[in-house]
């Protein structure tokens, strides 16, 4: 019988995470200051993230040690499966060679832990007893829950309202692991009841419900804001999963055509390919693809511009892909890629070719998900579905070209608290929504004023 799942074992954990800002060919523009537009320094930055997190943030340094603490909690979940996907490769008839590799093992069920777990040390470790936070699905609300549970920690999370009202269970998550969940916008902040004011059936959004939590950490005793994604020290704590990959991918003696993951802010997707971006970068042949939702098409029609994290407004400038602060996308099932702004570090690798983008509809990511479930067994996150939708395109045309291609794709988490979701899609409530042009040009209008980038890109709308 043929190898189905690659394991590695423990003492194979990698003990350093990559930090991709050492081999960039292009340097990234700094984030500015939302008040000065001057760029930010460390001590801008204080307010709100705990100094030990801000060094990484700003750092160059190649390999980046992980802390003995940290490489205890991610044991319990690492290293992570990879699999092939002889089911699915025979379903399709294609010649192509299909991997995944599964974060969906990990407690709360995805990727997200592998930077939580790490954000709630270095917050132990520099004194933070309180952590607040945004989610959209509920996939990092319930991460950081669990994390801040292990370090003793406080956690508070404003659930997109959207979200909070598809996926109740999430909630009950983040209870279980001791954390308090609001929906967002709320009554809890200002920045919540402005936007209630203008529009007290806002559903919410990722920009939002981040202008909640840094209100919340910046007023609040010994408290701080936690990100699950966009910053480049979430991105660099991500990579322990490309590097696994890298590892299972000599031991299958295969090495990819192809590397696929879904992007919301960009961590599940660089954390599996920035290893193989470093090694595009130095040589190899290699296509790696981020997807994105249609009716979100941050990296394909957004212009790289200088923008806020949030709807408030609170956050530092952060040049990268955007739809604009005060875009609010249509209401998709995957609601960890509803995000207006991409990884500066995904946007500037965009600009410089390393990685292409594409977007897909809501309906083709969901029968992907259903052929992926039917074949492979496992029930896909609405994001992850994303991530399906592309490699089975890719099998496809390997098939046409009759070409062995190897492709890897990100399999970021289960569906199990999305059957939802998976319900609308069977009483054909779900539906793609059409590029909302208009809604687009109006919140890109609102970023206009703000300083432009050396490399601005105007949108592609
Ligand atoms: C399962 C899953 N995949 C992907 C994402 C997208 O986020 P990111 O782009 O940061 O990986 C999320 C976000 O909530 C998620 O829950």
């Amino acid at each position: 019988m043929e190898v189905k799942k690659i394991f590695l074992p423990e003492s194979e954990l990698p003990r350093q995470w990559y930090n991709i800002m050492a081999d960039m060919p292009t340097p990234m523009e700094p984030p500015l200051h939302p008040g000065t537009g001057q760029p930010v320094g460390p001590d801008d930055l204080a307010p709100i993230f705990p100094m030990n997190l801000i060094e990484q943030e700003v750092s160059t340094q190649r390999w980046i040690d992980i802390p003995q603490e940290v490489l205890e909690k991610y044991v319990i979940w690492r290293p992570t499966p990879l699999y092939r996907a002889y089911n699915l490769e025979k379903f399709l008839g294609t010649p192509a060679k299909i991997y995944y590799k599964n974060e969906g093992v990990s407690p709360p069920g995805s990727h997200k832990p592998n930077t939580a777990i790490a954000q709630a040390y270095y917050n132990k470790v520099a004194g933070t007893k309180r952590i607040t936070t945004e989610t959209g699905a509920g996939q990092w609300g319930s991460a950081l829950s669990m994390c801040c549970a292990m370090f003793g920690l406080e956690c508070k999370v404003f659930m997109v309202k959207i979200s909070f009202n598809q996926k109740p269970y999430r909630k009950l998550m983040m209870q279980t692991w001791g954390a308090n969940c609001v929906a967002s916008p709320s009554t809890e902040t200002e920045a919540g009841r402005k936007i209630l004011a203008e529009d007290p059936d806002s559903p919410g959004s990722l920009g939002i419900a981040i202008s909640e939590a840094v209100e919340a950490a910046v007023t609040g005793k010994d408290t701080k804001y936690s990100l699950g994604s966009v910053l480049n020290h979430v991105m660099l704590h991500q990579t322990i999963n490309g590097l696994e990959t890298q590892k299972q991918m000599a031991i299958a003696g295969d090495y990819p055509d192809v590397v696929i993951g879904c992007a919301g802010g960009g961590s599940n997707f660089a954390g599996n390919c920035l290893p193989f971006v470093c090694d595009k970068i130095h040589g190899k042949e290699i296509e790696i693809i981020g997807v994105e939702p249609s009716s979100c098409p941050t990296m394909t029609q957004g212009p790289f511009a200088y923008d806020f994290g949030d709807t408030v407004q609170m956050t530092p400038l952060l040049p990268m892909h955007t739809l604009g602060h005060n875009f609010i996308p249509a209401p998709i099932h995957a609601g960890g890629l509803r995000y207006h702004g991409m990884a500066p570090i995904i946007s500037q690798l965009i600009l410089d070719n390393l990685i292409r983008p594409m977007a897909v509809h809501q309906m083709e990511t969901f029968e992907a998900g259903l052929t992926f479930a039917k074949t492979e067994g496992f029930i896909s996150a609405p994001e992850t579905n994303h991530a399906i939708a592309v490699a089975i395109k890719e099998a496809l045309k390997a098939k046409e070209e009759g070409k062995e291609k190897v492709i890897l794709f990100n399999w970021s988490g289960h569906g199990l608290v999305d059957m939802a979701a998976y319900q609308a899609y069977f009483e054909g409530r779900l539906a793609d929504y059409p590029l909302p042009a208009d809604d687009i040009k109006r919140a890109l209008a609102d970023i206009d004023p703000l300083p432009k980038p050396n490399q601005y890109r105007a949108p592609k709308i």
